[in-house]
């Protein structure tokens, strides 16, 4: 081989070969390599992912690296990784939110499966990425996010909008901007919702909300599929869905109805979380029982025909969290239902921007 001459030049050739491995592209190609610095032997460069969240963030780094490492003459590779996330495809008759790349709802046949504990983790999750992220809590049944988030005291803050809307001002903690029915609503008091009204509300929440730049907004859904799910689909274009369920096999089927919502309005489905997967006793950490049948989330996957984004333990840990307001991703981050969450949030953001990009 021909001596070559250390530059910009040589070192985008010999990273072009590499590929982001989900896109399946050239990173060079994808604008992915940036501000490619040469000194004598030392190379330096920006590797920018398509999310903060990436899984493969470690592995796409030694590659470069590795890559940049054949070429002689280099002493010294330094990559710098950041992320820029992509904004999600418009869908027809729908209206984004200004400054909202790309809008996950979090879905579930049922309530009680743990659709919001899911939601507020992988929200927390995405946020200590580096991610900027929101989160609608739309479950007027039971909007418990503001507790799981350590807000149950706090609350949305109305402001006079130029056009003389109101414009909410969401409640924020661990990373995670939040507005929640449950800052609206007496929390001992049942409340009767008539369609116009949740639709208005919902609205609100969307479109009047200082929101501010987000790469993320997970909106936690209200079980089933009723109004409020139907306004909120048919309103925004959603990035895609993910669909929490449990072992069980009704909680399988209730899973199946939500499934076809989101098909039959456009919404890519993600994939499911399979929640409550297998108990862990906490005296035994090293045990597992399948209490509600085994699988680990595969079956059920396989049964639905989706993805499986990952399965989440049952740990005592999950509950006092949820109720003490410390996000088990904060609380235990070691834990094995926190790692679970954690890999649930990057596959989540992973498909994202590929669904984005292609
Ligand atoms: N993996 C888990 N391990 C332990 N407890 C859990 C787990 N997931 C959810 N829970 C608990 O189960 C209850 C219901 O969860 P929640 O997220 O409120 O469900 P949903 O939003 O589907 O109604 C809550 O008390 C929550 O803390
Ligand atoms: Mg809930």
């Amino acid at each position: 081989m021909t001596a070559q001459t250390l530059d910009t030049t040589a070192i985008l050739d010999v990273l072009r070969p590499v590929q982001d491995p989900e896109l399946q592209k050239s990173l060079v190609e994808l604008n992915m390599i940036r501000n490619v610095v040469v000194e004598g032997g030392n190379v330096a460069f920006t590797l920018v992912l398509t999310t903060p969240a990436c899984p493969l963030k470690e592995f796409i780094k030694e590659e470069c690296e590795n890559a940049v490492k054949t070429l002689s003459g280099v002493e010294s590779v330094m990559v710098e990784v950041g992320a820029e996330t992509p904004q999600q495809k418009d869908l027809p008759d729908r209206q984004g939110i200004g400054g909202v790349k790309n809008i996950i709802a979090v879905s579930s046949g049922k309530g009680g499966v743990g659709k919001s504990t899911v939601a507020v983790n992988i929200a927390v999750a995405l946020a200590q990425s580096g991610a900027k992220v929101g989160m609608i809590d739309s479950d007027i049944y039971g909007p418990n996010t503001p507790t799981m988030l350590g807000l149950a005291d706090s609350n949305v803050i109305v402001q006079d909008g130029a056009n003389g809307q109101q414009v909410l001002d969401p409640a924020f903690n661990y990373g995670v901007k939040l507005v929640s029915m449950g800052f609206l609503i007496d929390k001992d008091q049942p409340v009767i919702w008539r369609g116009p009204m949740l639709n208005g509300i919902i609205r609100q929440f969307l479109y009047q909300v200082n929101w501010g730049a987000l790469d993320y907004m997970i909106v936690d859904m209200p079980p089933g599929t009723g109004d409020a799910q139907l306004t909120l689909t048919q309103a925004v274009p959603m990035a895609g869905a993910v669909i929490v369920t449990t072992p069980q096999k009704v909680a399988i089927q209730d899973a199946r109805r939500g499934l076809r919502m989101f098909q039959q309005l456009n919404v890519p489905v993600l994939g499911i979380v399979e929640n409550m997967s297998y108990f862990i006793p906490p005296d035994l950490p090293d045990r597992q029982y399948d209490i509600f049948g085994s699988g680990g989330g595969k079956n059920t996957s396989e049964e639905l025909g989706l993805p499986l984004l990952g399965g989440v333990p049952l740990e005592m840990p999950v509950r006092e969290g949820g109720d003490r307001g410390i996000p088990i991703v904060i609380n235990a981050p070691e834990s094995a239902s926190a790692q679970a969450f954690k890999a649930i949030a990057q596959q989540v953001a992973a498909r994202v921007s590929v669904a984005a990009l292609s």
